[in-house]
């Protein structure tokens, strides 16, 4: 197809541009606009070859080939919307049952069919889990929960015990009615193990019986199953093996919240498997996903050269641009591509909502850098019950921003593509998230990364090891009879950096009191540190 180039000062090519470019399924009623992506035509040609191997990575994919090498195991989040596509009938139906198993418990407990001890229905979740164990389910309250229905959700995604403490006194009044669900594939992420068993001390003082208000959801086998399972906790849900945390919404971890809060799980599944079905065209003009991807291609020249800048004009889509970075930067971030070269690719995401940021860095946006692309996401349905106001009615202004910025943009010579959506529901969230899946993946396949593992995050489960174990060593070394200099330390603990030791006795010295501190932060080699005298070494 022939579309002319964007020319920011002629409004008839633009339109022929747009026209020629625009993605609309009169089903789901979606809309996607990349005119405003800069690209000709035979661009779009080069990528066709490119995408059809892509296209044929995912069917593969789809049927089960180890995609994610590394790993060596299969990426099956595609089969938990449509589980007929599994490899074997026995995982389609372990699918199936375990979809049904979470929608008759959420209704259970809505009901108050289950409930607590207390004999009272259970009105809270305290939700630990982290990535991808803990954005999905934060995503679903946020867009989704309504006031009076269902349970009140609070989340523990962190090991701040400033965190965990506020969120524990929030909670306090109505621990007996919480439900405790731990959430993590391995189950032996330190995060979430760790504030797990925490919130576990706290609570069982406050005369909580933990096993009968918790629910592990987790890979059969790990370590946090084996103990739900040892100590008869109320549920487990299962993180099958061949679903990466990122890519997991669409299963226990997406659906139990959903469940909760009294909304629809297979209307979400519905969704999403509907534009799983739709982004499998070959054709690139034809599928949203191909679409997306091409953009992320030409305005970041392959190599992630430009950030994305995600800008849902709705509250309650504010978390989408945090649960895109996580399913977009762990997904191509990678230094090695799929033939062991270091490529050191990615794509930055960032963005919040608007017309908010439009007060915040949106200036720079339109007057500053050439180093983004935006992705507006625009939502149609109406809100008439804030009535208008002197003729200013909020709907209007809130898409009025949105086109304004649009425009300001492509006068700026700042591009940017628009997803329009008539409502958010289950069902058009779905489709939101299921199209970036499938455009990450395809990307992916573009760039030659493997899009499912995420070794970078590996590492960092074990950076704190070493740390606390020299830690350790120093905290056993300092007595009070004497003082200790940096170097001392450094060379008893026989560590190679003075640094990392004025940065563990910088966090010892705060707080407890355990050492006494002479000399200046300031100058690193005046310090001297020992024990209080008062306290045993
Ligand atoms: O997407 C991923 O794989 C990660 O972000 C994980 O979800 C995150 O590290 C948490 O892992 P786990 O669920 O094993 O605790």
């Amino acid at each position: 197809m022939d579309f002319p180039d964007f020319d920011k000062n002629n409004y008839d090519s633009q339109w022929e541009r747009f026209q020629n470019l625009l993605w609309y399924d009169k089903h789901l009623e979606m809309w996607l606009d990349i005119s405003r992506i800069y690209f000709n035509d035979s661009d779009l040609k080069h990528l066709d070859e490119p995408f059809q191997h892509a296209f044929t990575a995912l069917d593969l994919l789809e049927q089960g080939s180890t995609a994610n090498k590394d790993e060596n195991r299969q990426v099956g989040h595609y089969w938990l919307r449509s589980p007929s596509l599994s490899p074997t009938k026995e995982m389609a139906d372990d699918i199936r049952a375990e979809i049904e198993s979470i929608e008759q418990f959420g209704s259970d407990i809505i009901k108050g069919n289950i409930r607590s001890e207390t004999g009272k229905p259970f009105t809270d979740v305290l939700w630990v889990g982290i990535g991808g164990s803990g954005l999905g389910p934060l995503l679903i309250i946020n867009s989704l929960s309504e006031t009076n229905k269902g349970l009140n959700f609070h989340f523990i995604d962190n090991i701040d015990a400033f965190g965990i403490s506020n969120t524990l006194k929030e909670l306090s009044p109505k621990l007996t009615t919480t439900l405790f669900i731990t959430v993590s594939k391995s189950g032996g992420t330190p995060e979430p193990r760790i504030a797990s068993q925490l919130v576990r001390s706290y609570v069982e003082k406050e005369g909580v019986n933990w096993p009968n208000q918790s629910i592990a959801i987790t890979m059969k086998g790990s370590q946090l199953d084996l103990q739900a399972s040892n100590e008869n906790w109320l549920r487990r849900f299962d993180l099958p093996e061949w679903v990466g945390g990122r890519t997991s919404i669409t299963g226990a971890v997406g659906l139990l919240p959903l469940s909760l809060i009294g909304r629809s799980g297979n209307e979400f599944l519905e969704g999403a498997s509907k534009m799983d079905q739709l982004t499998r065209q070959r054709n690139i003009l034809s599928n949203p996903a191909a679409l997306l991807a091409a953009s992320w291609f030409f305005a970041g020249n392959g190599k992630g050269k430009r950030d994305m800048v995600v800008l849902p004009y709705r509250d309650n889509l504010e978390v989408f641009s945090r649960y895109l970075q996580q399913l977009v930067m762990e997904s191509l971030g990678k230094k090695l591509d799929r033939d062991n070269r270091i490529v050191n690719q990615g794509l930055s995401v960032f963005g919040n909502k608007g017309s908010t940021d439009q007060h915040a860095y949106v200036q720079q946006l339109r007057d500053g850098l050439d180093n983004f692309f935006a992705t507006f996401i625009e939502v149609t349905e109406k809100n008439e019950d804030i009535p208008s106001d002197n003729g200013e009615n909020p709907n209007d202004f809130l898409s009025g921003f949105l086109q304004g910025t649009r425009e300001a943009l492509s006068q700026g010579g700042k591009q940017s593509l628009t997803i329009t959506m008539k409502r958010i529901n289950e069902h058009s969230l779905g489709c939101l998230i299921a199209l970036f899946e499938r455009a990450v993946g395809l990307y992916g396949e573009l760039i030659n990364v493997n899009a499912y593992h995420q070794p970078g995050v590996e590492a960092g489960k074990l950076a704190a090891k070493d740390i606390l174990v020299l830690q350790s060593s120093i905290e056993e070394l300092i007595s009070h009879d004497k003082y200790f200099s940096i170097e001392d330390i450094r060379i008893s603990t026989n560590t190679k950096s003075s640094e990392t030791i004025y940065w563990i006795m910088r966090h010892l010295s705060d707080g407890d009191k355990v050492f006494e501190v002479k000399g200046s932060w300031k100058e690193p080699n005046s310090l001297r540190f020992r024990r209080s005298p008062q306290i045993n070494s």
